[in-house]
Formats: structure tokens, C-alpha cells, sequence
């Protein structure tokens, strides 16, 4: 595989989903165009007058995006967040699938100069989109031990996230951490037990990426729009990669398909406001040898909900 190529994770099952066939000439987003394997796939299967919105909030993916010359394609360098003003400024209206593939890509974690993997040494850095907000090491210089450690424990779940935390603080007085070498090298100095077959930093860097990305706000932040945005039958699917993320998917989804909470009690049954979504089939992994030819998809999972009509 070449440095910018990414290997999609569950590609059929999650595009499946989004029953394409039955509404090829709909509108559909992949809020998460990486390098667009799904985004190929939805536009075979898609019709002539059919539309695609790529949505990511990384240049580089945006502009492997724009190479693909297609007429029924649009990509739009975003937050997924602003899905909502994305539609709008495209007065797309509403759409009929929706697919999420969280996380980050492999040219991502790949590309040395963007300081996401402890395997290259570069700066710092692990921003999706390099030219908004904080950079892992703006974070890391200013944070107090005490945030350090919670980030740490909550978005990594770090069982050393203390003496972590500690470690950090007293390498960046010396000046000694601002590169993702020298952050590697601190914390595996700070650990002292091994999870097998898992760098010591392994945790760090997910929880420090995740915290630098906003990625569980962003998530928070979205699905209620993916929802509010869906026609009537309309799919949402999302791919997660671990279990943070994936208790907000689960916990959005199962919300949805209950009636909502009413405001005037009591009430009868048939008077209860219907639920909005209905969750289709069981959360799909994947199989063992699509583990073995992609080990990115080891932790994958795919849940898939229904628009249910108004
Ligand atoms: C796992 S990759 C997607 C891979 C893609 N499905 C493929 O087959 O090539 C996730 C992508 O989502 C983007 N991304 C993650 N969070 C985002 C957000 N909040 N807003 C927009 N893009 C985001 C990342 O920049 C990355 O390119």
C-alpha cells in the first residue's frame, strides 16, 4: 500500500447499509472522506442524478477528494460537526444516508510530518486539520498536570495517566518534549508494566489525538444534525474504533428509537411521541480475515439506524 493509501475498514457492510439501490438518485454524505474508499463505492452504486457530499476536515483528504472527477460528487473541507451548515450552504435539503468512518486515516498516522505516531519522529502537532486550533505540543506546553492526567485517564484509559502526567511536566520544564520521539521516550520511561504486543505510548497518543481533535465533542456534536438532516427511511452508519466513541453511537442510537420522554404526564401509550430511529440488525465487526489483511479494523465496529418516518 502506498503512504497515502487507506485501507477502508468494513467497506460492504457499511455501505450495504445505506441501501443505495433504493434511492439511487438520493443525496448521501460520507462526513469522513479520508482517502474515499467508502465514498467510491457509494458513488458506483449510485445513479446518474444522485448526489455525494464528501465531507473531511483535513486538507489532504479534501484534496484527494477533488481528483476524483465526478460530476455527482462534492467535497467540502469541514468539521462534521457543521454538517448542518454544510447542507445549507449546498441547499442540499435533506439526505438519505449518512456515513461516519471515525478516527483517523492511515496517511495520517503515516505521514511523518504530522505528528500523530510515535513511530516518526516530527513535531507535535496530530491536528486532523493543521490550520485551526491547538497542536498536541500547544497543549501539551501550557496544560496542568491535573488536565494532563484527565485526558489521559479519560480519553486514553491510561492506568498510569498520574505518573504519566508527572512525567510530562517535568520533561517540558527541560525543554525536552516537543517532539513525538521525545513524548514516546517519557512515557515509556514512566511505565512500567507492558501491555503485550502495544507500544507504552499507545494510549498517550490516542487520548492526546483525541483530546487535540475535540473527536468525542465532534461526535457528540453531529449525530443529532445526521438525524434532524435524514428523510424518512433515511440510514445513518457509523464505523467506531473504540469504546468511547462507541458508547456515544450506541447511547445516540438507543435514545432515538425509544418514544421521547413526554412533556405532559401521563400519558397514554398511543399518545407517547413516536421514536425517531430504528437500529438495524446487530452491530457487525469484522471477520477474522479482514483483521488479518487490515489490522486497523481489529477494534472496528458498525452500527446502523433507520429514520423512521415522522
Ligand atoms: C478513518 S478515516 C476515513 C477513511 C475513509 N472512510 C476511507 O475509506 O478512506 C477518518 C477521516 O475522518 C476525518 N475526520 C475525523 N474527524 C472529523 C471531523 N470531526 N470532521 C471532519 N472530518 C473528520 C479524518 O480527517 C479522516 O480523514
Amino acid at each position: 500500500m502506498s503512504a497515502d493509501a487507506h485501507l477502508p475498514v468494513l467497506l460492504h457492510p457499511a455501505v450495504d447499509a445505506l441501501e443505495i439501490a433504493s434511492r439511487s438518485g438520493g443525496t448521501f454524505v460520507d462526513a469522513t472522506f479520508g482517502r474515499g474508499g467508502h465514498s467510491r463505492l457509494i458513488l458506483e452504486r449510485l445513479g446518474p442524478h444522485g448526489r455525494l457530499i464528501a465531507i473531511d476536515r483535513d486538507p489532504d483528504a479534501v484534496r484527494a477528494a477533488r481528483e476524483i472527477r465526478d460530476p455527482r460528487l462534492v467535497a467540502v473541507q469541514a468539521r462534521f460537526s457543521e454538517f448542518q451548515a454544510v447542507l445549507d450552504e449546498l441547499r442540499a435539503g435533506g439526505v438519505d444516508g449518512v456515513l461516519f468512518d471515525l478516527g483517523v486515516s492511515s496517511p495520517q498516522l503515516d505521514d511523518p510530518r504530522r505528528g500523530f505516531s510515535f513511530r516518526f519522529d516530527a513535531p507535535l502537532d496530530m491536528r486532523m486539520d493543521p490550520s485551526q486550533g491547538a497542536s498536541a505540543l500547544d497543549w501539551l506546553e501550557r496544560a496542568d498536570e491535573a488536565e494532563i492526567r484527565e485526558v489521559l485517564s479519560s480519553y486514553g484509559e491510561e492506568r498510569f495517566a498520574k505518573q504519566i502526567a508527572k512525567a510530562i511536566v517535568a520533561a517540558r520544564r527541560g525543554g525536552a518534549l516537543r517532539r513525538t520521539g521525545e513524548l514516546a521516550a517519557v512515557v515509556a520511561a514512566a511505565v512500567r508494566t507492558r501491555e503485550p504486543g502495544q507500544d507504552p505510548a499507545t494510549r498517550t497518543f490516542q487520548a492526546v489525538r483525541i483530546y487535540v481533535n475535540q473527536e468525542l465533542e465532534e461526535l457528540s456534536l453531529t449525530l443529532p444534525q445526521a438525524l434532524a438532516a435524514l428523510r424518512p427511511l433515511g440510514r445513518l452508519a457509523v464505523i467506531s474504533f473504540h469504546s468511547l466513541e462507541d458508547r456515544i453511537v450506541k447511547r445516540f442510537m438507543r435514545e432515538a428509537a425509544r418514544p421521547a420522554v413526554p412533556e405532559r404526564l401521563p400519558l397514554r401509550a398511543r399518545e407517547l411521541p413516536p421514536p425517531k430511529l430504528r437500529i438495524v440488525g446487530r452491530p457487525v465487526r469484522p471477520g477474522a480475515a479482514e483483521i488479518r489483511s487490515n489490522p486497523r479494523a481489529r477494534s472496528a465496529i458498525l452500527r446502523v439506524a433507520e429514520k423512521l418516518a415522522a
